[in-house]
């Protein structure tokens, strides 16, 4: 499942650029099972360092909105001049809950590794996300969860990993938990839900990146959590 396109991007593969796991790897693999048409708007939603939107400026060829909470807009603005994409790339501090687009707008919503964050509860995709795409528009979503639903000690263990914060844990859920949470709409439907092939590789260039989270993630993962752990990906078509 290595894609050579990857290779060209290895430079970034570092603690200065990577927030988790392989946000590359992870919306690589997205888009090759679900092409986005080139030369659409797309708003890259927690986009965090700008990775994901320089490779959807890059290699899908659309123009894109590098939408980020945590991230300074002004920072993304350097990093985008310095790699020569700021024509394609406009980068907006704004929150996922309250959006400053207008309805309608986007051929595209991407999100890697952050809609976690923001969209594990009712009613957030159709009233927050949903309105900004395009009727026929996709959101393409790939986000770190676990093979079933925890119980017992992997439970335990979960919350050992998020040091006993609660919002943390309540992050991490199941294929089959995202469905029931946004499977069913008259405005949109599932066109494609799987567990990423890249899981492993995404978190093994995380753990090598140099970052402190990284090395605190191995320890975990070698504890047992690698068993239970899974990366979701959704893409949801407006009707
Ligand atoms: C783990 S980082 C991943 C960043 C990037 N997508 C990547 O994979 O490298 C999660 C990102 O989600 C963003 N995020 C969390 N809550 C958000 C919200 N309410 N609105 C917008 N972005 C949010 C954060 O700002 C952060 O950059």
């Amino acid at each position: 499942m290595n894609d050579k396109r990857i290779e060209n991007y290895r430079e970034y593969f570092t603690k200065d650029y990577l927030m988790g796991p392989n946000c590359l790897r992870l919306l690589d693999e997205m888009r090759r099972k679900y092409p986005l048409a080139e030369g659409g708007r797309v708003m890259d939603l927690g986009c965090g360092t700008g990775l994901t939107s320089m490779f959807l400026a890059k290699e899908a060829k659309l123009r894109v909105f590098a939408t980020d909470l945590w991230i300074a807009a002004a920072q993304n603005a350097e990093r985008f001049i310095s790699w020569g994409i700021e024509d394609q790339v406009i980068p907006i501090h704004a929150d996922a809950n309250a959006l400053p687009y207008a309805e309608g707008y986007f051929d595209a919503i991407v999100s890697i590794d952050a809609y976690h964050y923001f969209g594990a509860k009712e009613g957030v995709f159709a009233e927050k996300i949903l309105p900004f795409l395009k009727k026929g528009g996709v959101f393409m979503a790939a986000m770190p969860g676990v093979k079933e639903e925890l119980t017992g000690e992997a439970a335990d263990l979960l919350m050992e990993w998020v040091e006993g914060n609660k919002d943390d844990y309540d992050t991490f859920h199941c294929r089959k938990w995202w469905l029931d949470l946004m499977g069913k709409s008259k405005e949109y439907e599932v066109v494609m839900d799987l567990d990423l092939d890249c899981y492993e590789e995404a978190w093994n260039d995380w753990f090598v990146s140099g970052h402190e989270y990284g090395i605190k993630d191995k320890a975990f993962m070698d504890r047992g959590m690698k068993r239970y752990l899974s990366f979701i990906g959704l893409v949801i078509r407006r009707k």
